[in-house]
């Protein structure tokens, strides 16, 4: 078993398993309900394409539907579009044919917005010939489908119902995390709470991770705890960049991922640091990601030592791209990745570490040394 299996992440524990308990987005919930009826009455309806904000809930809704109809759920998601042949024989007969036991099935097609230009063209054209010709009901999802982002799916949307999927407001949001916080029997300060649902700017995902982040070190968490642990961080563009950079194909698509994101390259680095071993879990793979690490890691110290920041471009690329791309395995599916731990015990020490530096300080005019030295 692997020694970083997935640990129980809220957005799963806590996760609404029906109808009722979804929050926000009440158009869209009634009209996939009312869509999932006719299907059940034998009237066909389109695919429908949930498009919107990001951890807004669209998979979520769409395993939900599955669930709340007792229909089989067949799921693809971005890498597995990369082929055509996977979507044309595994897709394509989930979508045409019944199941044995005679139940509708749920084909949902998630994150097709992960198509990537003219190398996916293929499977564009696949996914638009099995929306044509699914005798199932089809599910699929997108962030973006408009502008430039949106052009490689003209061919799909064609075929859709489209379904928006708005920002859920962040009282909402609040109220949401409340609720999991007495159940995880969390004393909170109610300002830590619209703080972290402001913060995830509608985005559940994001919220419920910085609340786990936050709670992880205390069952009290006060405003105070998210400044220690830098939680300005924005976690879920993090773990999306992380996703894109660890499943890149080309040094170009981690090029993308890294400009895509908001986050400095020394943090970045601690990200990818803590998540090797999580994402990568064949051995060859980890050893060497961990090599190009440690190659990125000397040119850091090259730039400390020097100031030479003209090698971050080498460090960049080795901790990015080098991490990436030499992998030998294929890693489908979710890996929940972690927040660095150095950083959140540096943010849980901070108190600590405070104290000591103001006793050395003190103790620096008797003893003629260093604070540094005194402290150590
Ligand atoms: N409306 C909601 N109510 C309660 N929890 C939610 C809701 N939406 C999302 N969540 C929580 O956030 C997690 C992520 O949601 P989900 O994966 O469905 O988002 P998404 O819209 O598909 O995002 P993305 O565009 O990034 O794929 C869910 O597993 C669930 O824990
Ligand atoms: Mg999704």
């Amino acid at each position: 078993m692997d020694s970083f299996a997935r640990q129980a992440l809220w957005t799963e524990t806590h996760c609404p398993k029906a109808f009722e308990d979804f929050v926000g987005n009440s158009a869209a919930v009634k009209e996939v309900r009312v869509w999932a009826e006719n299907w059940k009455l034998g009237k066909k309806g389109k695919p429908l394409l949930f498009h919107g904000h990001t951890g807004s809930g669209k998979t979520l809704l769409a395993e939900i539907t599955a669930r709340e109809n007792a229909w089989e759920l067949f799921e693809l998601n971005a890498s597995d579009f990369r082929t055509k042949d996977i979507i044309e024989r595994i897709a394509g007969a989930a979508a045409l044919n019944s199941s044995f036991s005679g139940k509708l099935r749920l084909v949902l097609l998630d994150e097709v917005d992960g198509l990537q230009g003219t190398a996916d063209k293929g499977g564009a054209a696949a996914i638009g010939s099995l929306l044509r010709q699914a005798s199932q009901p089809v599910i699929l999802t997108a962030n973006e489908i408009y502008g430039d982002a949106g052009k490689k799916l003209s061919g799909i949307k064609t075929h859709c119902e489209l379904v928006k999927f708005e920002k859920v407001s962040y009282l909402s949001i609040a109220k949401f995390l409340q609720k999991v916080c007495d159940s995880e029997g969390i004393d909170y300060d109610q300002k830590v709470l619209s703080e972290l649902a402001k913060a995830s700017n509608g985005d559940f995902r994001s919220a419920l991770l910085d609340l786990q982040t936050v709670a992880e070190h205390s069952k009290k968490i006060t405003l105070q705890d998210l400044k220690d642990l830098g939680f300005r961080e924005r976690q879920q563009d993090v773990f999306k960049v992380l996703q894109k950079i660890f499943h890149a194909r080309s040094i170009q698509e981690c090029q993308n991922a890294r400009f895509s994101a908001d986050i400095d390259h020394e943090m970045l680095q601690r990200w990818i640091e803590e998540n090797i071993p999580r994402h990568f879990s064949q051995a060859d793979d980890r050893a060497n990601a961990f090599n190009f690490l440690s190659k990125a890691d000397l040119f850091n110290g090259r730039i400390m030592k020097r100031q030479h920041y003209g090698f971050l471009r080498y460090s960049t690329e080795l901790a990015t791209s080098g991490v990436a791309l030499q992998r030998e395995h294929h890693y489908p599916g979710f890996v929940s990745y972690k927040f660095p731990s150095m950083i959140s015990t540096l943010g849980a020490s901070k108190g600590l570490r405070q104290q000591k530096k103001a006793i050395a300080e003190k103790m620096r005019s008797k003893m003629h040394g260093s604070v540094k030295r005194i402290a150590s």
